[in-house]
C-alpha cells in the first residue's frame, strides 16, 4: 500500500510517500524558517500563504523522488491538528481535494501522536512505554499501553521546551530557531557555571514549567530586573556558559521527571519525538542516566515531517479501515 503523507501544522510543509507505513520512498520538506526568522517567531498568516505556495511543487517533487505517480497512491494521510488553524486548513483541504479527485481514502491524524510514531516506523518497541514529546509546540509525557492508546501524565504549564530554546536564543542574540544555535554555542560552555533551575508544579510531579528558567537567563544576560531590549551586559565568552547552563537545567528537569514517571508507571522503554530530540547533549544525558532502552526518531524524522504522518495514517487505517472522507475537519487544539 502506498501512502501519501501531508504535513502543514506550523511552519514546515511536508509531502512524503511511504510504502506499507514503513519504507520511506520520499520525505520532502519545505521549511519556512528563513521567512519567519526576521520576526523572531512564526507569523500564522504568512505560514498559511507559504503552505499554499509550497503544496503543488512539493507534491511533484515527492512523486519524482519516489518514482511514482498520483495514480499509485492508495491512501492519503494528513495532519488534522494540533496546529495553526490557517496552516492546517491548507493541508487538510489540499488532501480532501486529492482524495476526491483520485477517489482514494483519506485519514486525518494527530500531529503529536505522529511525533511519537516516528521511532516506531523502523523498530518495534517494548510496551508499555513512556512517550516523551519535546517540540516547539508541545512538551509532554504520555503513558503508551499500546499504539493508539495514550494517557498524558504530564505536560508543560507554559512554554514548550523548543519554544523556551527559541526565546532564550533570541535573548542571547542567536538566530531563530534558537534550539540548534544554543546547542552549538553550549558545546564549549560550562554547563554548571550558573545555577539555573526549571520550575516544579505543586502536586503535579510530571508537569513542566520553563518560564522561570527563561527569566533566570534574562537576568543573567541583562542584569537583575533587566529587560529584553537592554543591550547585552555579558561578554560573549560568558554567553556560551549561559547557553550550556540553560540547556543543562532544562534537560536535567526533563530527564528526572521522565525517569520518575517511567518507574512509577512500570514502563519498559522510552520513546521520543519532536525537534528538541535532535539535540545530541540530550541524547547523551538520557543514555547515561536511563536504565531503560531508548527509542529516538530515525534521521529526518525528529522535526516536523510528512513521513511520520503517512506512517501513522497507515497504522490507523490498517486497524480501523476508516475513511474520514470529506467530513474531515481541522482540529487546531486537539490533545493526544
Ligand atoms: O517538532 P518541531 O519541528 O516543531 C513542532 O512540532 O513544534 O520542533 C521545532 C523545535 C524548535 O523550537 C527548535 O528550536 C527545536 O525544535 N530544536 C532544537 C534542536 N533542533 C531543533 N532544540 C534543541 N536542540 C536542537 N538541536
Ligand atoms: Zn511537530
Amino acid at each position: 500500500m502506498l501512502i501519501l503523507g501531508i504535513e502543514s501544522t506550523c511552519d514546515e510543509t511536508g509531502f512524503a510517500l511511504v510504502r506499507d507505513g514503513k519504507e520511506i520512498l520520499a520525505n520532502c520538506i519545505a521549511s519556512q524558517i528563513d521567512r519567519h526568522a526576521k520576526h523572531g517567531g512564526v507569523i500564522p498568516e504568512l505560514a498559511s500563504r507559504l503552505h499554499v505556495d509550497a503544496c503543488l511543487p512539493l507534491l511533484q517533487k515527492a512523486l519524482n523522488e519516489a518514482g511514482c505517480t498520483l495514480s499509485d497512491v492508495d491512501l492519503i494521510s494528513v495532519a488534522k491538528g494540533p496546529g495553526l488553524i490557517g496552516a492546517l486548513l491548507v493541508g487538510v483541504n489540499f488532501a480532501k481535494g486529492l482524495s476526491l479527485a483520485l477517489n482514494k481514502p483519506l485519514i486525518g491524524v494527530n500531529h503529536v501522536e505522529a511525533h511519537l510514531y516516528a521511532p516506531l516506523m523502523e523498530q518495534s518497541v517494548p510496551l508499555p512505554a513512556l512517550g516523551i514529546v519535546l517540540s516547539g509546540g508541545h512538551t509532554l509525557l504520555a503513558l503508551i499501553e499500546e499504539i493508539g492508546s495514550y494517557r498524558v501524565i504530564g505536560q508543560t504549564q507554559d512554554d514548550a521546551l523548543g519554544e523556551a530554546f527559541d526565546k532564550v536564543g533570541s535573548l542571547l542574540g542567536l538566530d531563530y530557531p534558537g534550539g540548534p544555535a544554543i546547542e552549538r554555542l553550549a558545546v564549549h560552555g560550562d554547563a554548571f557555571r550558573f545555577p539555573l533551575k526549571a520550575g516544579q508544579i505543586k502536586q503535579r510531579p510530571y508537569d513542566f514549567s520553563f518560564s522561570g528558567l527563561k527569566t533566570g537567563v534574562l537576568y543573567l544576560v541583562k542584569g537583575q530586573n533587566g529587560n529584553k531590549e537592554d543591550l547585552s551586559v555579558l561578554p560573549s565568552l560568558a554567553l556560551q556558559d549561559v547557553a550550556a547552563s540553560f540547556q543543562q537545567a532544562a534537560f536535567e528537569d526533563v530527564i528526572q521527571k521522565a525517569l520518575l514517571a517511567a518507574r512509577e508507571f512500570g514502563c519498559r522503554s522510552l520513546i521520543f519525538g519532536g525537534g528538541v530530540c535532535q539535540n545530541q547533549t540530550l541524547r547523551r544525558l538520557f543514555e547515561k542516566l536511563s536504565p531503560l532502552p531508548l527509542f529516538w526518531p530515525p534521521a529526518g524524522l525528529c522535526l516536523d515531517n510528512a513521513a511520520m504522518i503517512a506512517g501513522l495514517g497507515y497504522a490507523i487505517y490498517a486497524k480501523t479501515k476508516r475513511d474520514c472522507g470529506l467530513d474531515l475537519d481541522v482540529q487546531p487544539r486537539i490533545s493526544l
